[in-house]
């Protein structure tokens, strides 16, 4: 049967490698249209864990988990032979940076290889993580032609990428848009076939290239954006203009202006990393990419500007750093996630920790952290947040705007509070510096 009419029979089976914030997702989403689904994992606690129902990802719940369990729509496996099971394979592996900020494509190439050595005829191979433009072609594609297979005659391989925005109640899986580019015109079609079984709109592009750069373009255009306001807060704290209230009301014009927010720092697995794959990419063609160079400088540089504005708030008590406890509200890197990757709030604690402050944290969502990448060393764990615990430090940091605080509440308990995401705005007092 050809593959196209096996998809849209619901007969094909599904694989998805990375079972993480992109990967289990699209596994609910397929399993829902009637699809079976198994799901990739080097890692065997969470293969052991997703077997037995268990969610690690906080807005995954457990049951519906169970659901696709208990009807054999989905398991969860370790053992790449069993690709062979499968018609249509979706690769959500992480593609971090390396220390000196070259990609680091090894989970993409290890991933590959697994999939050239069990690709058969009339596969169907998509990647979703984001990467630089040419990785499909160049990284993908010579493997699986290595074994005398055709691209878009014997096997189809697409770049779609992932557009998952964690804890948003109005866009799901479903309801975001995705973009489709493959190495051929018949591998576009059979990856818009595949797409469209689960999501409401399929847009195709030219090539996987298109696919691969459209994913940057986006989260490029973030950080410039987030980079200006950010630059713009320090502009106008110093000139005693509040930025929030400037953007707000630039937010009126009903056309060619569109918000973003200043904050502690950029965090999160896409926005602080993605557009360097570009930048990486662009050596090879004699080209600097100075937008993305800047907005990375401006932006790494935010939490030296919050600790800055502590420093500033303890000084204006008559306190230093040095003999101050300070309380960091919020690490996850986004309001109302439990996602703590690249969060400031973890380089803040560290530097005010190196400063001599004794610094705790609490995070509703959060109870404790330790072995991130780039502070291996430090483990902590969320205090209790009381009335008490709070008035014990001499500053209270909002890193991360998290929706069950009560804000008025915390500004009545606290003797100090540096705002970094501009929370009690609603609230007038002199305790209040924002950051
Ligand atoms: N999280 C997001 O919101 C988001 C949004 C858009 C794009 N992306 C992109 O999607 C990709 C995946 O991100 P994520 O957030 O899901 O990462 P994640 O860390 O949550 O999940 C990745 C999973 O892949 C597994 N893995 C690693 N190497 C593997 C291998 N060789 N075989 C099988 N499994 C392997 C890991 O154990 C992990 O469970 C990245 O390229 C990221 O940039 C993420």
């Amino acid at each position: 049967m050809m593959l196209t009419q096996k998809i849209k029979d619901r007969k094909a089976r599904i694989g998805v490698i990375g079972l993480g914030y992109v990967g289990l997702p699209l596994v609910i989403r397929f399993c829902e249209e009637s699809f079976r689904v198994i799901g990739f994992d080097i890692d065997p606690v969470k293969v052991q864990k997703l077997n037995r129902g268990e969610s690690y990802i906080k807005h995954i719940p457990p049951e519906k988990l169970k659901e696709i369990i208990n009807k054999k729509a989905f398991e969860a496996s370790s053992d790449y032979r069993r690709l062979k099971e499968v018609d249509c394979i979706i690769i959500c592996v992480p593609t971090p940076l390396k220390k000196n900020k070259d990609p680091d494509l090894s989970y993409v190439k290890i991933t590959s290889d697994e999939i050239a050595r069990h690709l058969k005829k009339g596969h169907l191979v998509s990647l979703e993580s984001t990467t630089y433009p040419g990785t499909t072609r160049e990284i993908l594609l010579p493997g699986f032609e290595a074994k005398g297979l055709k691209a878009g005659k014997d096997f189809f391989l697409v770049f779609s990428p992932e557009r998952e925005d964690p804890g948003n109640p109005k866009y799901n899986t479903r309801n975001i848009p995705k973009v489709v580019g493959g190495i051929t015109p018949q591998c576009t079609e059979a990856g818009k076939t595949l797409y469209e079984q689960i999501i409401d709109r399929v847009i195709t592009v030219q090539s996987t290239e298109v696919a691969e750069f459209t994913k940057l373009l986006e989260n490029i255009f973030r950080g410039v954006n987030i980079a200006l306001v950010n630059e713009l807060k320090m502009l106008a704290d110093r000139m005693g203009i509040d930025i929030w209230e400037v953007i707000e009301a630039s937010s009126t014009k009903p056309f060619g202006f569109m918000p973003f927010y200043p904050g502690p720092g950029l965090g999160g697995h896409c926005i602080p990393i993605d557009p360097f794959h570009l930048s990486w990419k662009a050596k090879e063609y004699d080209f600097t990419t100075r937008f993305i160079e800047l907005a990375g400088q401006i932006n790494t540089g935010m939490p030296d500007y919050v600790v800055a504005r502590i420093i500033d708030g303890l000084n204006s008590d008559g306190k230093c750093l040095k003999t101050s406890k300070i309380l960091v509200l919020g690490v996850a890197y986004k309001k109302d996630t439990d996602d703590i990757r690249e969060s400031p709030a973890v380089e803040i604690i560290s530097m005010l920790k190196d400063k001599g402050a004794k610094v705790d944290y609490h995070d509703p969502h959060i109870p404790s952290f330790s072995g991130m990448r780039h502070y291996p060393g430090l483990s902590m764990q969320s205090i209790p947040l009381t009335e008490n615990s709070l008035k014990r430090y001499d500053c209270a940091v909002i890193i991360t705007d998290h929706s069950m605080y009560d804000y008025a509440w915390l500004v009545k308990n606290s003797k100090l509070i540096v705002d970094s995401r501009n929370a009690a705005k609603s609230i007038k007092s002199r305790k209040i510096i924002k950051a």
